[in-house]
């Protein structure tokens, strides 16, 4: 008869674990990818500029124009964002996605990127 305080303490702390919420593992960014993602207020100068130069200018600069196209000018951009190339190479539906040979864009840059190509690529 020693065996049901054990038993019962047992399940005690077996409820305990399931009703703990720190079980819980699940990431709000995660879940949520376009929670915290502000893809409304996008300008050239504060939105753009910091994307690229992270993720392009290596290969696409005035100094080292891969394939002729310039990204650390707005001119360059521009053009690229008006001729519907820059949004199928960040999306990589194109025939050439981008960055070339690294790691997709995260979901919230290419958001931002797109609004800002909707607005007309504004030099703001
Ligand atoms: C490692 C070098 C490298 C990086 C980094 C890179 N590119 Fe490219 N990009 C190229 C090369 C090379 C080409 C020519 C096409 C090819 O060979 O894939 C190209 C072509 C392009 C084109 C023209 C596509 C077309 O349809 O003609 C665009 C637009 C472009 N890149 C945008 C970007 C953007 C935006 C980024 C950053 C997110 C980026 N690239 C990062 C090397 C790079």
């Amino acid at each position: 008869m020693k065996i049901k305080p054990l038993l019962i303490l047992l399940l005690f702390i077996l409820a305990l674990g399931f009703l703990s919420p720190s079980c819980y593992y699940d990431k709000e960014e995660t879940l949520y990818p376009f929670k915290k993602c502000d893809s409304v207020n996008v300008t050239y100068s504060q939105t753009v500029v910091p994307i690229l130069s992270a993720n392009c200018y290596v290969c696409h600069s005035t100094g080292n124009q891969q394939s002729s196209i310039v990204l650390d000018t707005y001119g360059g951009v521009k053009e690229v964002a008006l001729n519907g190339k820059l949004i199928p190479s960040i999306e990589q539906t194109g025939p050439f996605p981008m960055p070339k040979s690294g790691s997709k864009l995260d979901p919230c840059s290419i958001a931002k990127l797109r609004k800002w190509v909707n607005d007309g690529a504004p030099q703001n």
